[in-house]
């Protein structure tokens, strides 16, 4: 089994999770373009509309003919599908390899459930082998540069990227994340630093991973 149909059988089976006639938070990402597409095959148009977390994912719901709206709109879903760059057990996450982990994190915020899709070598003991995305202002990138390598990272400019908010991303490479709890609240507090792309205060509720075996559900301990 290829990586790519570890990920469609994980968006597959995430497609069940949906009600009919509903309104759904929408990640983005390879994993859930899968997922977009089983689910406009499934649902046809008993997809009310979906709170989109990126330019990209929303351009692809509406070539589905999917509505996308406003989160302001609806303030609270039922329902968040989004990938991992990593997930712990604990499903902690890492997110942010496509740049979208500012809106992806509102909207999971905003979720009742988050249902987290992803091939099952995203699967790991301690999150930190895939570089930490942290999101900032432009004109405070040094300075959570020097705040970052103080919080015992290596952080790296994404070269060339601008997130859907008109910011950069530093990806934080070297961490060895024993509490992702306490590094969130830390990176939360540094000024210019818009979003973390850890997942730990607001975990995923089911991770499915797709393997070779088909797919495994985990549910938060
Ligand atoms: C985008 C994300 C994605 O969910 C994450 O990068 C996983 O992507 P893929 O499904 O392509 O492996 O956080 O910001």
């Amino acid at each position: 089994m290829t990586a790519e149909d570890k990920k469609r059988a994980a968006a597959q089976a995430a497609v069940d999770y949906v009600e009919p006639d509903s309104i759904i938070g929408v990640g983005t990402g390879s994993t859930v373009n899968h997922f977009i597409d089983l689910l406009a095959a499934r649902m046809g148009d008993r997809i009310t509309a979906a709170v989109s977390s990126s330019e990209a994912s929303s351009e692809r719901l509406l070539a589905h003919g999917i509505r996308v709206v406003d989160l302001n709109e609806v303030r609270k879903l039922d329902l968040y599908v989004d990938g991992a760059d990593e997930s712990n057990t604990r499903l902690q996450l890492i997110k942010g390899g496509g740049g979208a982990l500012t809106r992806e994190k509102i909207v999971a915020a905003a979720s009742r459930k988050f249902v987290c899709i992803a091939d099952d070598s995203k699967l790991v003991e301690t999150l930190g082998a895939f570089p930490l995305p942290v999101e900032v202002i432009p004109m405070a990138r040094e300075l959570v540069t020097d705040a970052l390598s103080e919080l015992g990272g290596e952080p790296r400019l994404r070269e060339g990227f601008t997130t859907d908010n008109g910011n950069q991303i530093l990806d934080v490479h070297g961490l060895e994340i024993d509490d992702a709890l306490a590094l969130e609240t830390a990176i939360n507090q540094l000024t210019g630093a818009v979003c973390v792309g850890l997942f730990a205060h607001r975990p995923a509720d089911v991770l499915i991973l797709g393997g070779d075996a088909g797919v495994r559900t985990y549910t938060a301990d």
